[in-house]
């Protein structure tokens, strides 16, 4: 029996309020946005590359040795997961206005949606698809008609999986393809011997894993090189900082830290008023997003505001810069609906928290006790050992057996 998936199973709608979109080709902004990039500081916000004829320049940093802009853009939200679809062709302006201001780290998955996602972004980036780095992941058991039925990282499923990626992507190769979860019923070596097949066949770049452990991604990298590690990490979640994040440094891997924002939390926009569709949006069943943990949370979002305040800067934004000051290696992908908040998000580049600032948040934080798990009881379970705060792989293997164990 399969491992199940419990977070899906959403019905799709519509909705359209990607308001103003039409000024997304707004050429001042561009400019604004490229001579932010020009003066931000190296040492938080990555090294400097030239950019596209027709596109502003902004920082990049290095996963592995994959170069990628310093801030991705998140392409699950327009597709799923907190609230209905966006309107599809809203959702190819806003990606192609992310484009446009410097972003070429686009992130998805063959379950987001699932497939919106990957066609959405697929046909947004067709016209600039050489100029940037596209992550998808696999890993999940998806019928064609979109019904998710559990973890499957079998090799057959993933050489199966990446046709349909390819396809919805519009492209031949997908430059960073992650396992989406560890699977508990196939070896980790037979997942990166999958990975590393694709790669030789020229179908993959680089590999990566999402909410994997220290022993898990040490076993991996041994059979293909691990390029990025993909886990929920921000402020208020630091369960990476546990043995994930000493294990990506000391095997030089990158990593992408989802959520950054906390799902929206960590941005003062979510109040304990606020309103969450039980039928499209995964918040409405996340312990951490009940009216009583978003209120009793609430010092989280102050502390970012305080700090912010005196830079003249957004708590999203020091959210996000948190992120970029605790290690050169670390790619945050916010995800968005909405222009403005895509390009809120990116003026954190022009931001720099001094060590005094991130001393002064690490500080205020340890103070604080957050209320409510980062996910409900089922969906942590899917993560791997090592993943969650709490758990420890030191001396196990993390959640995915040895070839021996699979065998018995
Ligand atoms: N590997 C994994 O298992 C995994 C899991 C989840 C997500 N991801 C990836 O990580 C990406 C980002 O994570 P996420 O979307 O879960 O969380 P997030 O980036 O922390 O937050 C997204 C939420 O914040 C809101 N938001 C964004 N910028 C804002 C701003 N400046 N002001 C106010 N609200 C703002 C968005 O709403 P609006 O739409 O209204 O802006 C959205 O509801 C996803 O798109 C996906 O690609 C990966």
């Amino acid at each position: 029996m399969r491992k199940k998936f419990e977070d899906g199973g959403m019905p799709s709608g519509r909705r359209g309020f990607l308001k103003g979109m039409a000024a997304l080709a707004a050429a001042p902004l561009i400019a604004e946005l490229a001579a932010c990039a020009r003066t931000q500081p190296a040492s938080q916000s990555g090294s400097r590359a030239a950019a596209s004829p027709g596109t502003a320049s902004l920082a990049r940093r290095r996963l592995g040795s994959l170069e990628v802009s310093t801030l991705g853009l998140g392409c699950m939200n327009v597709a799923w997961a907190y609230g209905p679809p966006t309107d599809r062709r809203d959702a190819i302006q806003l990606i192609r206005a992310a484009h446009a201001r410097g972003v070429t780290f686009f992130d998805t998955a063959e379950v987001y949606g699932p497939f919106l996602s990957e066609e959405i972004l697929g046909e947004a980036a067709a016209p600039f698809r050489d100029q940037v780095v596209i992550a998808t992941k696999f890993g999940f058991d998806v019928t064609p008609a979109g019904e998710r039925r559990g973890l499957d990282s079998r090799p057959e499923h993933i050489r199966q999986a990446i046709e349909g990626s390819l396809r919805r992507l519009k492209t031949d190769r997908i430059d960073l393809y992650y396992q989406h979860r560890v699977d508990p019923a196939v070896p980790i070596e037979d997942v990166a011997g999958a990975v590393k097949d694709l790669i030789q066949q020229g179908k993959v770049r680089y590999f990566g894993l999402s909410e994997a452990g220290g022993a898990t991604i040490r076993r991996a990298h041994a059979v293909q090189p691990v390029t990025a590690v993909q886990n929920e990490y921000s402020v208020w979640t630091r369960d990476p900082e546990h043995e994930v994040l000493p294990t990506c440094e000391e095997l030089g891997i990158g990593f992408v830290p989802w959520s950054p924002l906390g799902m929206g939390y960590l941005t003062g926009a979510i109040t304990p008023a606020t309103t969450f569709d039980p039928k499209s949006d995964l918040r409405a069943g996340f312990p951490r997003f009940t009216a009583e943990a978003r209120a009793a949370n609430r010092p989280v979002v102050e502390l970012l505001q305080r700090v912010g305040q005196r830079k003249g800067a957004t708590p999203a934004q020091i959210a996000l810069v948190w992120l970029l000051a605790k290690k050169p290696w670390i790619v945050p992908i916010p995800g968005t609906t909405k222009l403005k908040h895509m390009e809120e998000n990116l003026g954190a580049l022009a931001i720099e928290l001094t060590a005094e600032e991130v001393a002064e948040i690490e500080a205020g934080f340890a103070r604080l006790r957050v209320q409510g798990a980062r996910a409900p009881e089922q969906l942590l379970k899917s993560h791997d050992i090592g993943a969650n705060l709490g758990s420890s792989s030191a001396g196990g293997h993390g959640l995915s057996p040895l070839r021996e164990e699979r065998s018995r």
